[in-house]
């Protein structure tokens, strides 16, 4: 950056100058340090691998054909006319073609089970401004949305920076793999109350990023009758409903709304994005769908400051409006992450350690507890920064994701290839094996 000189600093905005963004957590710091020395197999192979990104790239095959086999869905189509149409004003409504191809490529995932209308897709630039966009118009400055634990801690910046708004976190823990009771959910709620707090929504993330597990039919349940009584909203993040191992072990809250013949429906909306299922994080592009007209109609105007370009959503309505693509995609994918998450459990299993059962994700949920000195969030840390600095692993601390126990690490499985994977698993098992018996103070990564 050019280097500018200030003669005195004019003071910047109290949301520019906040650090409710949290991206000083270890969570990023962790990497920075994968950029700063990335592992490659020929030209650093001691380097560090990136286990902290939940990124899908074991499909990638898949739209790449499809790319080749369709070059006209990435060209100009029918040449310079569709040139100008691409490149002319876009509303806020985005195109109907892509809306129509979004809601039905969401059915798919859902296995037909429910349907959606294109007319409340709103378009977003991802996950993180639908996320974001929805706090805006279910929520005031001082506000607070409950958030069970662990989550993504992306939220902290996306739900709170510059909205205002507070997260309050619903405490789960491992006595019953984290799922979320009626019990700590009330408990949020009057802590909140006791703080003189105004609640306005829950916030479920289903399947959970990071436990790696969808959200059980009966927990849905409570979860839809707690905001009724309370009468609050209902956010449901479903971006990685389409990385569910079966569809079958998936329900979605649209699934209970219509068991329930959308009875109060109009407090619930669902947060989805391709960044995950389709592992396109660089095309930004996610949706809000709300049964409620009048956010509908807000969030849509909203949605101006965070608009998706015509050309992404002209290229992806061809792509996922392709219904033998988008079949044989969402079955190869799921087989493909099932057999990956399968391949690292067990292998983890062999040195020991312990994973939370997952049936969905990109990442499985790792318990290092016993690895631990001492069981507090620093002797957490200290771990975290041995295993990246040292056995140069990039994993997620628990505690960044305000997990209430310590020893808990999010592990990554499908950013990488299969060999690249294979060399992080021995990397784990070696440093478990040396750590465990107490010999030899220095790991090295040279000889793997
Ligand atoms: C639960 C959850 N919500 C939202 C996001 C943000 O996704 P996007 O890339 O679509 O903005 C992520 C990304 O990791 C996530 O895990």
């Amino acid at each position: 950056m050019a280097k500018c000189v200030v003669f005195s600093s004019a003071p910047l905005s109290k949301i520019a100058t906040s650090k409710a963004h949290g991206e000083d957590s270890p969570y990023f710091a962790g990497w920075k340090a994968y950029d700063e020395n990335p592992y490659d197999v020929a030209s650093n192979p001691s380097g560090v691998i990136q286990m902290g990104l939940a990124e899908n790239q074991v499909s990638f095959d898949l739209l790449e054909e499809y790319l080749a086999q369709h070059p006209e869905a990435s060209s100009w189509g029918a040449g310079i006319s569709s040139f100008r149409e691409n490149a002319l004003f876009q509303d806020y409504h985005g195109l109907q073609d892509f809306r129509k191809a979004m809601a039905s490529f969401m059915e798919k995932i859902r296995a037909g089970r429910v349907s959606f209308d294109p007319e409340r897709i709103i378009l977003t630039a991802g996950a993180t401004a639908a996320n974001e966009l929805l706090t805006f118009v279910l929520a005031d400055p001082g506000d607070a949305l409950l958030v069970p634990t662990p989550y993504y801690p992306g939220f902290d910046r996306d739900l709170r920076w510059r909205t205002g708004v507070n997260i309050i976190p619903v405490h789960c823990n491992s006595s019953n793999d984290f799922q979320i009771t009626l019990e700590a959910l009330e408990s949020a709620y009057t802590e909140a109350s006791a703080a003189k707090i105004t609640v306005k929504g829950l916030l479920l993330t289903n399947p959970s990023n990071p436990l790696g597990k969808a959200i059980s039919r009966p927990i849905l349940e409570d979860a839809l009758d707690f905001v009724i009584e309370k009468n609050i909203h209902l956010i449901s993040d479903e971006i990685y409903s389409g990385s569910v191992f079966s569809s079958t072990e998936f329900v979605s809250v649209a699934e209970i709304l219509e068991s329930r013949g959308y009875d109060n429906a109009e407090r619930v909306h669902i947060v989805y994005s391709l960044s995950k299922d389709l592992g396109l994080p660089g095309f930004r592009v996610g949706t809000i769908y709300s049964y409620n007209d009048s956010v509908v109609t807000t969030a849509r105007r909203m949605s101006s400051f965070t608009l998706i370009s015509s050309q992404t959503q002209k290229m992806l309505a061809s792509m996922l409006s392709d219904e033998e693509f988008t079949e044989k995609y969402i079955r190869t994918n799921r087989e493909r992450l099932r057999k990956r998450h399968r391949f690292i459990i067990e292998g983890l299993k062999s040195a020991g350690i312990e994973c939370l059962q997952g049936n969905a994700g990109l990442f499985c949920w790792m318990n290092l507890g016993p690895l631990l000195e001492e069981p507090t969030r620093e002797g957490e840390l200290r771990l975290w920064g041995l295993i990246l600095h040292e056995v140069r692993l990039n994993i997620s601390p628990g505690s960044s994701c305000h997990c209430s126990e310590a020893g808990w690490f999010r592990v990554c499985f499908a950013n990488m290839s299969q060999q690249t994977l294979e060399v992080a698993l021995r990397r784990i098992k070696s440093f478990v094996r040396k750590r465990s018996t107490r010999q030899g103070s220095i790991y090295t990564v040279d000889s793997l």
